[in-house]
């Protein structure tokens, strides 16, 4: 069995990637199985380099192939933004509701709402080499009042192009066929089960 750390504790994450290994020689393991590594901090400037970052530190910690993902809402009328700061917007790191408060405050009076997600995977080897990347997106706009239970960050305000209903709407399956980071995952899974799972 090969071993594949996921640099996360986010367990919904894990269990979506565990469904789509399910039927591999891949056993996956968490920060939760590793309390002593150490967070990094997400100093890039783009999706790539702090997965790239986030995947690396991972590997180097522990010694074996890591997987990281970093994701993001773009804004056109924002020029991007909250991009790469998605998650700390309002100043404290995973403060959905603030986030979602100031991104709607941001929007008053603006016309252009299309929006986007966007999540990049990447998958570092054992000696903290980069050995793949990928990216999904998922084109939408934002709405002023939030909608749905479902999700988490900005779900209740995005809405993907072609749906009436928002992320927060959907169920997890529905979003993860979807999403931008289901779309990530699955363009990385040859890549993890070639590299990894063959890795004996
Ligand atoms: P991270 O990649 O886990 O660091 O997530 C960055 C931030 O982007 C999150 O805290 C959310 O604010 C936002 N975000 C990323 N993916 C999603 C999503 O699927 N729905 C809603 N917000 C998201």
């Amino acid at each position: 069995m090969s071993r594949l750390l996921v640099a996360t504790r986010n367990s919904g994450k894990v269990r979506e990637l565990r469904e789509m290994l399910a039927s591999s020689r891949i056993q996956l393991e968490t920060f939760i199985d590793h309390p002593d590594v150490a967070d990094v901090e997400e100093t890039a400037s783009s999706f790539e380099g702090n997965a790239a970052l986030k995947a690396r530190h991972a590997a180097l910690a522990t010694g074996l192939w890591a997987l990281a993902d970093d994701s993001g809402l773009e804004v056109d009328a924002l020029d991007g933004a909250p991009g790469v700061h998605s998650a700390r917007y309002a100043g404290t790191h995973g403060d959905d509701a603030a986030n979602n408060a100031k991104l709607i405050d941001s929007l008053v009076g603006v016309r252009n709402r299309s929006a986007r997600f966007v999540c990049v995977t990447s998958l570092a080897n054992p000696a903290g080499e980069l050995m793949a990347t990928a990216r999904g997106v998922i084109e939408g706009e934002i709405i002023d009042a939030a909608c749905g239970v479902n999700g988490f960050g900005y779900d209740p305000h995005f809405r993907p192009v072609g749906e009436d209903r928002t992320m927060a709407e959907l169920d997890p399956l529905e979003k993860a066929k979807i999403s931008h980071r289901g779309q990530a995952i699955r363009a990385i899974l040859p890549e993890i089960q070639r590299r990894v799972g063959g890795a004996q």
